[in-house]
C-alpha cells in the first residue's frame, strides 16, 4: 500500500501522514513515512537548493528536473525496497505535486510531466493520492512565507488548488478529493473511509 498526501502548502499533509502512520501501525503494519523533496542524502541537498530563495528564479523545467531527481533517488533507495518488503509507504507529496505545480501551473503540460515521472519512478506509483483541499487564504496564514516556494503568495496557491481539482477530476480512480477544512480528526476519518471503501481495509 502506497499512499501520497497532496494539496496546497499548509493543507495539513504532514499531520495527516502522522495519523495515518499510527492507524496502520495499530493494525500491525510497518510504515515508511517520507516527504518530498527529501528523504535521501541527495534529496535533502536538492531540497535545500530548491527551497533556498538565493537560488533565484529557476523556471518550471529546472524545478521539474530537480524534484524528479530527488524523487528518483527516493524511489530507488527507500520506496521501492519498502514496498518490496510489504511495508506501507506514506509520502508527504509525490508525483501529483509535480503535475500540478510544474505541469499545470508552470505550464509544462500534464503528459510531459507524467512521461518524465515514469522515467524517474520506474513505474512506482501510489495506490492512492489523497488531495487535502483547503482554501489557500486559510492555509496560507499557517505558513511563515520564508522559502522560495512559499514566497509565491495566495494567488499562486489558488492556481495550485484549481490544478489539484482538475487533476482529481481527470484521474478519479487514482486521486481522492478530501475536504481539509474539517477538524484534524474528521479529515483523518475521511481519509480512512476512502481507503476502506477503495481497498477494503478493516
Ligand atoms: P515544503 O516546504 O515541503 O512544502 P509543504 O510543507 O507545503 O509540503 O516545500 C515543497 C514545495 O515544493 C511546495 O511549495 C510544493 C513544491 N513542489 C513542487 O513544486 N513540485 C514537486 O514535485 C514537489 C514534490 C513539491
Amino acid at each position: 500500500m502506497f499512499v501520497a498526501l497532496e494539496g496546497v502548502d499548509g493543507a495539513g499533509k504532514s499531520t495527516q501522514a502522522q495519523l495515518l502512520r499510527k492507524f496502520f501501525e495499530a493494525r500491525g503494519r510497518r510504515v515508511l513515512t517520507v516527504r518530498e523533496p527529501g528523504g535521501t542524502k541527495l534529496g535533502e541537498e536538492l531540497r535545500r537548493i530548491i527551497l533556498d530563495p538565493e537560488s533565484g528564479d529557476l523556471g518550471p523545467e529546472v524545478d521539474l528536473l530537480l524534484f524528479m531527481a530527488a524523487r528518483a533517488q527516493l524511489c530507488r533507495e527507500e520506496i521501492a525496497p519498502a514496498l518490496e518488503r510489504g511495508d506501507v509507504v506514506l509520502s508527504d507529496r509525490f508525483l501529483c505535486s509535480s503535475v500540478v505545480y510544474q505541469g499545470i501551473v508552470g505550464g509544462l503540460g500534464i503528459e510531459n510531466v507524467l512521461a518524465v515521472g515514469s522515467v524517474a519512478t520506474r513505474g512506482v506509483e501510489p495506490d492512492l493520492s489523497v488531495v487535502l483541499d483547503v482554501d489557500p487564504a486559510r492555509a496560507h496564514s499557517k505558513l511563515d512565507a520564508g522559502d522560495r516556494m512559499e514566497l509565491r503568495g495566495v494567488e499562486f496557491q489558488k492556481q495550485v488548488r484549481e490544478g489539484f481539482r482538475a487533476l482529481a477530476e481527470k484521474f478519479p480512480a487514482k486521486i481522492a478529493w478530501i475536504d481539509g477544512h474539517e477538524s484534524v480528526e474528521q479529515v483523518h476519518a475521511s481519509i480512512v473511509a476512502e481507503l476502506e471503501s477503495r481497498f477494503g481495509l478493516s
